[in-house]
C-alpha cells in the first residue's frame, strides 16, 4: 500500500499510450481534468496545461473537466469549492484554454455522466477495484480514517467521466495510467456485451497520452506539491516567486550543473529556469556556472517572472469579473450534458432498458 506504481499495466503499454504529436487532430476528441482542491502551480503549467493549450491550438476537440466529486473521495469536508473550482477555471483560461474551443465544466452538473456509473459499476470486480495501485496510492495518502465506498469505486466514476463523451485520448500523468486501464476494460466489455443491433461499438477505448512532461521537483525538494508549501503558484506575484525560490533547497557545491541524478534540487531549479527561456538546461548550468545557488535562484525568479508575466496579468483581468468565471462552467455543463444525455440514450437503448 506504500507507493503508486504503473508497473502492473506496463504490459499493456504499447497499447494504452497514444502517439505524439497527433497526426490527425479532427480525428480525435481529448478528454482531462483536476480535482479543485487548490491553485494550479508550475508543475501543473510545464507537467500538463502548456501541453492541453498546444493540443486545443492543433484544433483537436478538448473537454476539461473539474472533477469536484473526486475531492470527497479522500476527505470528509469538500472545502471552498465552489472557490476552488472557479479558481481552477482562471487558472485555465490564464493559461491559454479557450472556452470557445474547450468545453470547461464540472462533472457534477452532468446527472447523465454521473449515472453511467452504475452500468459501468456491474462489469467490474470487487477483486479488480482492491488491487488498482493508485486508489491504493490515494488511500494511503488519504485524511481520512476509514476507506469510503466512492474512492474504492473512483476508477469506474472517472470512466464515466472519459466515456460519456467518447473521448479517445486523455492526457495524464504515470500515476492515472492504472485508472485508464480502467477505462478502457468498462469500455471494451461494454461493448462486447452491448453491441448495437448492427454489431458496432458504443465506446472508443481510450488512449492515455502521456507528454514528456518534466518532473519539476518542489522547493524542497519533494514532489511539488500545494499542500507541501513547496510550489509558486501560477497566479503568484513576483514577489511571491522570489520568495519561495530564495527559500528553496539547494546543495554546497558552488559550481552549478544540471545532474538530475546526484543533484536533484539544483537540477529542478536549473530545469525550471530553463523551461521558461525554451533553453537546454546543460546550457543554463554552463552559464551560471561558479555563481552558485544565489545566481541560480536570481536566473529562476527572472526567468518564472519574465515567462508567467502576460499570463498573470491575464489572470488579473479574469480574476476581476467571477460572472464570467461561472458563465464558462454554465456554458461548459450545458455542452457536456447534451452529449451526456446522448449518450445515456444510447446506452439504456442497446441495454434495453427502453
Ligand atoms: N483523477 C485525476 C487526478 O486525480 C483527475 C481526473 C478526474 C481525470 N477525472 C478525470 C483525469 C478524467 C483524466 C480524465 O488528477
Amino acid at each position: 500500500m506504500t507507493t503508486a506504481t504503473a508497473t502492473t499495466v506496463t504490459a499493456t503499454t504499447s497499447d494504452l499510450l497514444a502517439p505524439e504529436p497527433i497526426d490527425d487532430p479532427a480525428a480525435h476528441r481529448v478528454l482531462t481534468g483536476d480535482r479543485p482542491t487548490g491553485p494550479l502551480h508550475l508543475g501543473h503549467y510545464f507537467g500538463t496545461l502548456h501541453n492541453r493549450v498546444r493540443l486545443q491550438d492543433q484544433g483537436v476537440e478538448m473537454f476539461v473537466l473539474v472533477a469536484d466529486y473526486q475531492v470527497i473521495t479522500d476527505r470528509d469536508l469538500a472545502d471552498r469549492l465552489a472557490e476552488h473550482t472557479e479558481n481552477l477555471v482562471l487558472d485555465y483560461l490564464a493559461a491559454g484554454l479557450d472556452p470557445e474551443r474547450a468545453t470547461i465544466f464540472a462533472h457534477s452538473a452532468v446527472p447523465a455522466l454521473n449515472q453511467l456509473l452504475l452500468p459501468f459499476l456491474s462489469l467490474v470486480s470487487v477483486a479488480e477495484l482492491s488491487r488498482n495501485p493508485t486508489v491504493k496510492d490515494e488511500i494511503a495518502h488519504s485524511s481520512q480514517a476509514a476507506v469510503n465506498g466512492l474512492m474504492f469505486t473512483y476508477p469506474v466514476h472517472q470512466a464515466a467521466d472519459i466515456l460519456f463523451c467518447k473521448a479517445d485520448l486523455v492526457p495524464v500523468g504515470q500515476d492515472q495510467l492504472p485508472h485508464l486501464e480502467v477505462a478502457r476494460t468498462v469500455a471494451r466489455r461494454f461493448n462486447e456485451r452491448y453491441p448495437h443491433a448492427d454489431g458496432s461499438a458504443v465506446f472508443p477505448r481510450p488512449r492515455a497520452l502521456l507528454s514528456e512532461a518534466p518532473m519539476l521537483l518542489g522547493t524542497d525538494g519533494g514532489k511539488m506539491s500545494k499542500s507541501r508549501g513547496n510550489a509558486v503558484a501560477l497566479g503568484a506575484t513576483e514577489d511571491e516567486t522570489a520568495r519561495i525560490i530564495r527559500g528553496a533547497k539547494t546543495d554546497t557545491e558552488r559550481r552549478i550543473s544540471y545532474d538530475p541524478e546526484n543533484r536533484p534540487e539544483v537540477s529542478g531549479l536549473v530545469l525550471l529556469a530553463a523551461l521558461c527561456q525554451d533553453r537546454a538546461p546543460e546550457t543554463i548550468a554552463e552559464e551560471i556556472g561558479d555563481g552558485g545557488a544565489a545566481a541560480l535562484k536570481r536566473t529562476v525568479t527572472e526567468s518564472v517572472n519574465e515567462y508567467f508575466r502576460p499570463m498573470r496579468a491575464r489572470r488579473a483581468d479574469l480574476a476581476a469579473d467571477r460572472g464570467h468565471l461561472r458563465q464558462v462552467l454554465h456554458d461548459g455543463a450545458e455542452r457536456a450534458n447534451a452529449i451526456a444525455d446522448a449518450t445515456l440514450a444510447e446506452v439504456r437503448q442497446v441495454m434495453g432498458a427502453i
